[in-house]
């Protein structure tokens, strides 16, 4: 049984903030964020404002664009690693806010690569059960998890989702899932980490949040992970499908860095202006960046009928993936 997207949508707070108002909070500078990530404002959530309010708006979007009410999703899935609580999920909440009265519900933990991990999942459902109507939204508040004080990762994130229906039955302007590959290495989990809080490091009542509450990595080793897992994942995937990436029309990958997806297109021979880019805008929305970038490259109408769309993204894990979308 195949999957098809039939509908995508996003959502991103009003709030933008400019490189130049982070001068104020850090030692940084507008160049330096722009030379060295690409990225030149984000949105940050208002206080209040929870990954399920966010991901709400996303699905909303997705649900219409789709021709699909919220009474006939059989499936939620919402990708994050910043849910609004540790229980209920914030499928769950999302859920209930939406009027989805029935069905499962559950959130996907795989960090900026989640969002591809929650697709594969609803492949899943849909070949185990022809009738499902799943809808996956990746949904972060990065802000919530993010130390103001450290400039080594305050400039890089945003806050957005992004989410689609995924079906058994095409529809005029939807895309197969062809495929989707995905992969991980446990051994390189201490380069992007947020310890504080859990299990193996619990907080104790009236204690004070601690550094590793937040985000916290080792950028330039991650960076090279990123370039070169995700080439091999996209390698890997367009030559199990017969393909080569001069098949693909338009590539839209994780928006971390400029500079990682320049390298991804050099590395995969792909000119730029097949790889979709709106990480000056947003920043690294994380589990969001994929569903929000694809959303957006179809309300461009960058996508027409026909393309051949290859999604790839890499996160804390480390893990990282591909898709391929036939539209
Ligand atoms: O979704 C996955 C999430 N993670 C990522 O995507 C991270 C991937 N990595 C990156 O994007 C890049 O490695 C960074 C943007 C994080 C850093 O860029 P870089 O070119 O690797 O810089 P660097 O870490 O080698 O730092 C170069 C210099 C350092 O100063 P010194 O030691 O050369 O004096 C840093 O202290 O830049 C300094 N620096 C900054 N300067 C101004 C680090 N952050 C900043 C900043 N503003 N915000």
């Amino acid at each position: 049984m195949s999957a098809h997207i039939i509908g995508t949508g996003a959502f991103v707070p009003e709030q933008v903030v400019t490189n130049i108002d982070l001068q104020r909070l850090v030692d940084t500078n507008d160049e330096w964020i722009v030379s060295r990530t690409g990225i030149r404002e984000r949105r940050i959530a208002e206080p209040g404002q929870s990954c399920s309010m966010l991901g709400v708006e996303a699905a909303k979007r997705a649900l219409e664009d789709a021709k699909v009410a919220a009474t006939d999703v059989t499936h939620v899935l919402v990708a994050t690693f910043s849910p609004d609580a540790y229980i209920p999920s914030t499928a769950y909440i999302l859920r209930e806010k939406l009027g989805i009265p029935r069905g499962m519900a559950m959130d996907v933990s795989a960090a900026c690569t989640g969002f591809l991990f929650a697709l594969e999942t609803a492949r899943a459902f849909v070949a185990l059960h022809p009738e499902a109507v799943v809808l996956v939204v990746g949904s972060e508040v990065v802000s919530s998890r993010l130390n103001w004080e450290d400039r080594g990762t305050c400039v890089l994130f945003g806050d957005g989702a992004g989410a689609v229906v995924v079906t058994g039955k095409p529809s005029h302007g939807s895309a197969e899932v062809m495929d989707v590959l995905l992969d991980g290495d446990g051994s390189l989990s201490d380069l992007l980490v947020v310890r504080g809080g859990g299990s193996a490091t619990p907080m104790k009542l009236g204690q004070a949040v601690a550094e590793d509450f937040f985000v916290q990595m080792q950028g330039r080793e991650i960076f090279k992970h990123a370039v070169r897992s995700m080439a091999a994942i996209c390698q890997r995937i367009l030559e199990k499908n017969g393909l080569t990436s001069s098949d693909i029309d338009l590539v839209v990958p994780h928006q971390a860095n400029i500079r990682i997806i320049e390298s991804l297109a050099g590395r995969l021979d792909l000119p730029m202006d097949k790889v979709f880019v709106n990480i000056e805008k947003y920043g690294n929305t994380s589990a969001a960046s994929i569903p929000l970038a694809l959303a957006e490259a179809r309300e461009k109408a960058l996508i027409p009928p026909g393309s051949k769309v290859m999604l790839t993204a890499f996160g804390g894990g480390l893990n990282w993936a591909a898709a391929l979308l036939q539209y």
